[in-house]
């Protein structure tokens, strides 16, 4: 009796497909449990905001040109993997049609890695899967698919980089998963974003999900319990706080950039495995602050909100502390941008990038 009642909770637990937050969480983030309870009750109305949400990066339906014939003798390029961005899906017509039209381009297999089964998961999974989460959920549809077991290239939109970047640096040579080749990050925020400007227009936060994430822009950004859930709190990088013991223990950006309390070179040796970087700026991106961290450029720390430095001026660099310096040396980053907002290259620079770096 008593263990099936046990089971039933458990039942109840693995249907209630979000977390449903205690009252001391909910007097310390009240929005984001308000968004927690909204996906659990209404997760259709909740994906339909965070689409048209002010951050969202959702891409636009390109034209699909005609598959590429290869050459005689010519050898086939990598599969494709793509990554969406934030409010994006890859059920949604504009990631549809950019998959289609990389793989067309190159004349190889390409596709789209979810990190939700269905439009409205795969949504609201950017933003309440976090980011660590977000990489596993990544990688096992990275390696059950059969088409990239002999390696692939991948290419990102905006926080969709983070997956692939997560992917390089915790996968790339375990058994079972596949080496990402080439990495071409569109408008990435792997430098993660030192504020979210689109949701501050006037000073003043907008509704929504804008609400929950300016609610842990402070103090709030760095514990377990909101690193746990949101995506956009794993990469938030406020450049004052880079040195407190705070963002060194629990953030998981820090992680990643071996920057934090858990530190370890083995994330050095996978980020080595890949063999060429392309770091793509948006000009006029007003997403991400600062736009070029898209470059591994940073805020200094010593005027966090004035000074920006060189990307070789930065700690990741000088000290190498994830394989950044070591990557150049071996001459594999290349840095391309375009005159454009977030996201908002045109198709023929898309077409372009991959003719360059994926054929
Ligand atoms: C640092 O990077 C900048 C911009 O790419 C470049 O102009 C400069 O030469 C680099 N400095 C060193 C010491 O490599």
């Amino acid at each position: 009796m008593k263990f099936s009642i046990a089971s039933l909770a458990l039942l109840a637990t693995s249907a209630a497909a979000y977390h449903t937050c205690s009252d001391e969480e909910r007097n310390m983030v009240p929005k984001l449990c308000g968004i927690l309870d909204q996906a659990t009750a209404a997760p259709e109305k909740l994906a339909d905001e965070l689409m048209n949400s002010p951050i969202s990066a959702v891409a636009k339906e390109i034209e699909i040109p005609a598959a590429r014939v290869l050459k005689e003798g010519e050898a086939k390029a990598l599969p494709i993997v793509v990554a969406h961005g934030m409010g994006d899906s890859c059920f949604n017509s504009g990631m549809k049609s950019i998959t289609k039209a990389a793989g067309a381009k190159v004349g190889a297999y390409s596709t789209c890695i979810p990190t939700g089964d269905s439009r409205i998961k795969d949504t609201i999974n950017g933003f309440l899967l976090n980011m660590d989460a977000s990489v596993d959920v990544f990688a096992e549809g990275v390696k059950n698919d059969p088409e990239l077991a002999d390696g692939f290239n991948a290419f990102g939109l905006s926080q969709g980089n983070n997956l692939i970047r997560g992917y390089i640096q915790k996968y790339n040579g375990v058994e079972g998963y596949p080496t990402a080749n080439t990495f071409m990050s569109i408008c990435g925020i792997n430098a993660g974003v030192g504020a979210f400007p689109n949701c501050n227009p006037e000073g003043k936060a907008i509704g929504g999900i804008c609400e929950g994430i300016t609610e842990i822009l402070g103090d709030l950004a760095y514990n377990s319990f909101v690193q746990n859930i949101l995506f956009q709190a794993n990469y938030f990088r406020d450049p004052s706080k880079t040195d407190s013991d705070k963002y060194k223990k629990y953030s998981q950006l820090a992680q990643w950039e071996n920057e934090g309390d858990d530190v370890d070179s083995s994330r050095n040796d996978k980020f080595a495995m890949t063999s060429q970087y392309v770091w793509v700026l948006g000009t006029e991106d007003t997403v991400v602050w600062p736009r070029e961290g898209e470059q591994w450029r940073a805020m200094d720390p010593e005027d966090p909100f004035g000074t920006l430095l060189q990307w070789n001026e930065t700690k990741w660099y000088k000290e190498d502390t994830f394989g950044l310096a070591t990557a150049d040396s071996a001459n594999k980053h290349n840095f391309e941008s375009f005159d454009g907002q977030h996201i908002a290259f045109t198709n023929d620079e898309l077409m372009g990038w991959l003719e360059k770096y994926f054929m």
